[in-house]
Order: C-alpha cells, then sequence, then structure tokens
C-alpha cells in the first residue's frame, strides 16, 4: 500500500515536472451551441500541432456542460483532453487565482456567449470564466474571446440535430463585443481560423506545420 502511494506521489511528479516544462493555456467554453463543433476540432488540431510544447486546460461554465452535452461533444472533448474542469462557482476551480499567479500564456474563450460578454464589458465577475477574464486582465494576462454574437443582423446557427437556428444579434450585444475589444490586452476572435494565429504569435510555428 505504502509502496503504491509512493509510486503515484512519484508518477504525479513526473506529470507535474513533464507538465511543467510545458507553456499552460486556459481554454474556456461558455454555455454556447454557436460553431461549438467547428470549435472542438479546432481544439483537438492545436493540441495536436503544439502536443510537445503546450499543455491546453480545458474550463467550461456551467451552462457550457449543458450545451456540451446537448450537442453530443463531452465523451469527444474528454477523450481528447486529459485536464478538463467544469464550473463550481466563479472561485472553483480557481482559475483566476491561477491566471494571476502566471500559470498561464493566456486565457481563451471559445465559444463566449453574449451571456459572458456582457458580464466581462459590464466588470462582473459572478462566474468561473467572466471572473477569470477580469481577473487575467488585471494581471496583464491576454485574453483572447471569441462571441457568438459579434456583428448585428440575422444569423443562421445549428441546433445539435442538424436543424438551422435562425436568430436575431443585437446591436446592445454587439456594443459589449466593441467595448471588449476597446480593453487593453483583450482581443476578439471572428472566425474559428483565427485560433491558429493565436498560438502561432505566443508559441511559434508548430513543427508539423
Ligand atoms: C442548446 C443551447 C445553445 C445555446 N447557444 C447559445 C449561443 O449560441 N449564444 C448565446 O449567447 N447563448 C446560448 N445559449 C444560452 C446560454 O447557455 C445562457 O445564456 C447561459 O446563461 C450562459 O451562461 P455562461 O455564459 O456562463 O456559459 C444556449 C443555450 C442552450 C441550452
Amino acid at each position: 500500500m505504502g509502496k503504491n502511494i509512493e509510486n503515484y506521489i512519484q508518477n504525479a511528479n513526473i506529470l507535474d515536472i513533464m507538465s511543467d516544462r510545458k507553456a499552460r493555456v486556459a481554454w474556456g467554453i461558455t454555455g454556447s451551441g454557436d460553431r461549438l463543433p467547428e470549435i472542438v476540432d479546432m481544439m483537438k488540431e492545436v493540441q495536436n500541432r503544439y502536443r510537445e510544447t503546450v499543455d491546453i486546460r480545458v474550463y467550461i461554465s456551467r451552462a457550457g456542460d449543458q450545451v456540451i452535452k446537448y450537442y453530443k461533444l463531452f465523451n469527444d472533448l474528454e477523450a481528447n483532453f486529459d485536464k478538463i474542469w467544469v464550473e463550481a462557482n466563479a472561485n472553483a476551480p480557481f482559475l483566476a487565482g491561477q491566471l494571476q499567479l502566471g500559470k498561464f500564456e493566456f486565457l481563451l474563450i471559445a465559444p463566449a456567449t453574449s451571456n459572458t460578454v456582457a458580464k466581462i464589458s459590464l466588470r462582473l465577475a459572478d462566474t468561473l470564466l467572466t471572473n477569470a477574464a477580469i481577473m487575467a486582465q488585471k494581471a496583464y494576462v491576454p485574453l483572447y474571446i471569441m462571441p457568438s454574437d459579434y456583428e448585428e443582423g440575422i444569423t443562421v446557427t445549428k441546433l445539435p440535430d442538424g436543424r438551422d437556428l435562425r436568430l436575431r444579434i443585437r446591436r446592445e450585444d454587439v456594443e459589449h463585443v466593441e467595448r471588449l475589444e476597446a480593453m487593453e490586452g483583450t482581443f476578439i476572435l471572428r472566425r474559428v481560423d483565427e485560433i491558429p494565429a493565436v498560438f502561432e504569435k505566443h508559441f511559434g510555428r508548430p513543427k508539423s506545420v
């Protein structure tokens, strides 16, 4: 028994040392179905490209947990990422603290709901990812956000069963995106294919590309 625990601690330490050699990225997922399957595919792609150098840790809002399951993507995430946390409250897991201690190169929230975007814009830090984002901004940690509602007008999003859903993106939601975009150290991503450039900016070109 004692030996097993020693082995376990030793293995855990080795894993820690191995992951300490890698840069860490916190990837937040909120409760947005918009482009969610494409974003999960992109998460896997960048993880594969930067497997040797970057440790992607996944943080999911409570609504995100529901929506990911609704879109039947949770198993896919679990199969590909070994470090996944679901929000208990604004400070649990304590992502905000870890960001402020400089444990992460950057925080990326993709997808970001209009709820999360509006809260960050209004400085409401009462959920895991709004708290993490606002505390990251205070600690000069770069914040990347991919909002679902970034352009005024009609948008068509896919329901989990593949049907189209037409929605009206409102000026009020776009205004919050614009407020975030004007904040220092905060960058808005409008398309999924903008994500690789963020990793390239921080970590250089991956070997395989
Ligand atoms: C299936 C489903 C899909 C949703 N998609 C979106 C979306 O694309 N954009 C959005 O702003 N909210 C969407 N919502 C609503 C959010 O989940 C809800 O506003 C929630 O309070 C957001 O919490 P969070 O920002 O902490 O994740 C969706 C909800 C469900 C159940």
